[in-house]
């Protein structure tokens, strides 16, 4: 069994993909050719944002938005201390601090309480400026935009979705991408919204930025590609990327998020009498990057790894180690206090194989022996 399975995903979308390919390598237009634009045309239509930037992966995309905003030395920037690390490289990366803030238990993403509580806090320091919130859609869930949006005017500032994990998610009929005053996503294999490689895309309704964006994305670039005016990067999307998009993207939207839908219910209908199965909020819609569980401690997670394991059975932990705690942040002072919750899922959490193409025989497999474990 895969954790997520491309191949039979690529099997499904064959005949179309080897085409779209095929015409790329025809054409030669390797770097941005006419799939790009298509690709942020429909991107924008789908999220109804005014801008699409494509870019080569949603780390990029991150990192130009920060440009954009000129986030940098004396600038704090508030992210969950449970995401992927490149949610808080980007912020270190462009010389700001990134402050970590403690996550809510059931759906990952970052706690308003500790959020407001962390702003205040910096603040007060009187060294660093209150400057950006990079929400994180964690697992598919967009986070909780409202309470979030009250903080971010409160203390006036900007809010960047990173919603690498939340393509395809919403809030009522609202669409993940929507949600900050720019807004990213990562297009890697195994997000919902996945690449044969990496790409990115970055979405927002300002001019300006979008013309930052689109420049600092090409080595900043001003009226030409050799008219350069600022200090920018290499980070384009490629036309195969962007075609073998173009293909996945109507059954995306038309049947993988819907059958996405049917696996979790199965899922969460087998396992949450025996572990605690993921909460998606009242009016939120989640695009499943992953199906997360939680166990009662670190001792019956690790073991649990192992029995699936042994049963030919993949998973991983997301994520083992606290944001606050990485190596990478030492030059910052954190209080390990601060994050009682992420120190807590960090030990307990397991995601299990999830994806659009699982036949209703495995889940019952993958269920099953986790239900074996339990019982022991
Ligand atoms: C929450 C989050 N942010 C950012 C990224 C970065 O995306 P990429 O791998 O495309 O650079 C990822 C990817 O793993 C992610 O999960």
């Amino acid at each position: 069994m895969e954790f997520r399975d491309l191949k039979r995903q690529y099997q499904y979308l064959k005949n179309k993909m080897d085409i779209s390919v095929q015409e790329v390598i025809e054409k030669t237009n390797f770097i941005q050719g006419n799939q790009v634009s298509e690709l942020e045309t429909t991107l924008a239509d789908y999220t109804g944002m005014k801008h699409c930037i494509s870019c080569a992966n949603g780390t990029d995309a991150l990192q130009l938005a920060l440009m954009a905003w000129n986030v940098g030395p004396g600038d704090a920037v508030f992210v969950p201390d449970f995401t992927f690390f490149s949610s808080g490289e980007v912020v270190a990366a462009v010389g700001a601090v990134p402050v970590f803030v403690d996550v809510e238990h059931d759906t990952y993403n970052m706690d308003c309480d500790s959020l407001e509580r962390l702003v205040k806090k910096t603040a007060a320091t009187g060294k660093l400026v209150p400057k950006v919130i990079i929400s994180v859609d964690l697992f598919g869930q967009p986070a909780d935009y409202k309470k979030l949006k009250m903080i971010a005017s409160k203390y006036q500032m900007f809010v960047l979705e990173d919603a690498a994990q939340g393509f395809g998610g919403r809030i009522d009929k609202r669409p993940a991408c929507t949600f900050g005053d720019i807004s990213t996503t990562s297009f890697f294999p195994a997000k919902p919204f996945g690449c044969y490689g990496d790409g990115g895309a970055i979405f927002t309704n300002h001019d300006e930025w979008a013309n930052l964006l689109r420049s600092y994305r090409v080595h900043g670039k001003g009226r030409s590609k050799y008219d350069n005016v600022r200090i920018g990067m290499n980070s384009r999307l490629d036309t195969l990327q962007a075609a073998v998009l173009l293909t996945k993207f109507p059954v995306f939207v038309e049947e993988e998020l819907e059958w996405e839908q049917n696996i979790a219910k199965m899922y969460t209908e087998q396992l949450r009498d025996y572990v605690k199965t993921p909460n998606v909020k009242e009016g939120f819609y989640s695009s499943w990057a992953q199906y997360t569980i939680q166990l009662a401690d670190k001792v019956m997670r690790d073991g649990l790894q192992i029995y699936l394991k042994e049963h030919g059975i993949p998973s991983a932990v997301y994520y083992p180690k606290p944001m606050h705690r990485q190596e990478a942040f030492c030059n910052n002072y954190y209080d390990d206090n601060d994050y009682p919750v992420t120190n807590r899922l960090s030990e307990i959490v397991l995601s299990l194989p999830f994806h659009p193409y699982m036949r209703e025989a495995e889940i019952k497999q993958v269920s099953e022996i986790i239900i074996e474990y339990v019982k022991r």
